[in-house]
């Protein structure tokens, strides 16, 4: 099963390749916004998945980002 209480199973990591790297999460909904931005410094790695609140993530620096779906890296 994928989905449970509505919010998927699924996770992704962000490892930071660079001190400053930021995480930002935009909300569901017609309104797209903003609703958190996590700091990542060199080395630290952030696992999160889509919630019921959380459609869409914007990395914004150097990282490497990993999904089921396959790698990327921010660099390349
Ligand atoms: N409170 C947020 C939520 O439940 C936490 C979160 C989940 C988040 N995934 C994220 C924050 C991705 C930033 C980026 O949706």
């Amino acid at each position: 099963m994928d989905q449970r209480n509505g919010i998927s199973q699924d996770f992704f990591v962000i490892k930071a390749k660079e001190n400053g790297v930021h995480v930002i999460g935009l909300t569901r909904g017609m309104d797209t916004r903003f609703h958190h931005t996590e700091k990542l410094d060199k080395g630290e790695v952030m696992l999160a998945q889509f919630t019921e609140h959380t459609s869409a993530i914007k990395v914004r620096g150097k990282a490497l980002i990993l999904t089921r779906h396959g790698a990327i890296d921010t660099d390349e």
